[in-house]
């Protein structure tokens, strides 16, 4: 399986994974340009499915269904099936409520397609999911390998920088961060996330000090993630 990228909107990314013959749509806003990779690459548009429930991710999924023979995966289905097939590869559903109550990730590979859980930068605002199992799904995907791509649901990387450097000045790894930062491709390592990204950081000393010096409660990674979640 592989993954494209589709940009739409200010700053929505969407995503095609695909195999040899088959794709499916997550968070497909882009509509014309996924259509036309589909038909490019000789493919079939076989899903539909999203991140999460948010209006901006849902605005590509008529239009797509309306003119593919496509299927509608909705949440109720990626949560008892936890797997989609794509030209018998698995493409596995990680539950990761906390964004809101409905958010998944999509893992294969090397590949995390993250939606608005975890941006490149920061993660997402806590809406309609609670703080801790906010933090439980962020610590499930900080399991992952550091080689591990992170595909988000938005560009916000330029604000998002600017916000890690408020908070620290002196991180070197931001310029490199940004240095790399391609808006035709928005991708990170987890490994690189984890340089720059506050919210990946709530055991590491410096953030906790910063915590501590901010007058927030820092005694245990719970309470330093609600910290951090309250700095947004
Ligand atoms: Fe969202």
């Amino acid at each position: 399986m592989e993954v494209r990228q589709f940009r739409y909107s200010a700053d929505n990314l969407g995503y095609l994974v695909y195999g040899e013959k088959t794709a499916v749509a997550i968070d497909g806003g882009a509509v014309e340009n996924i259509l036309s990779f589909v038909e490019e690459n000789g493919l079939r548009l076989a899903y539909v499915t999203n991140t999460h429930s948010h209006m901006d991710h849902l605005v590509g999924n008529q239009p797509l269904l309306d003119r593919t023979g496509a299927q509608m995966i909705d949440y109720d289905t990626l949560i008892y099936g936890s797997s989609i097939e794509i030209d018998g590869e698995t493409l596995p559903v990680m539950q990761t409520p906390g964004h809101t109550r409905d958010s998944v990730c999509f893992y294969f590979g090397r590949v995390l397609l993250s939606g608005d859980t975890l941006f490149n930068g920061k993660v997402g605002r806590c809406f309609s999911g609670d703080a801790e199992g906010f933090f439980h799904s962020i610590r499930k995907i900080l399991s992952f390998p550091d080689e591990t791509l992170v595909y988000a649901g938005h560009d916000y990387v330029e604000e998002y920088m600017g916000f890690a450097r408020s908070l620290e000045p002196d991180n070197p790894h931001i310029d490199t961060y940004l240095e790399k930062y391609d808006p035709d491709c928005v991708v990170f390592s987890l490994g690189e996330e984890k340089k720059v990204n506050p919210f990946l950081r709530f055991n590491d000393p410096g953030i906790i000090r910063i915590l501590e010096e901010k007058g927030l409660s820092a005694e245990s990674p719970l309470e330093r993630w609600r910290s951090l979640l309250s700095l947004m």
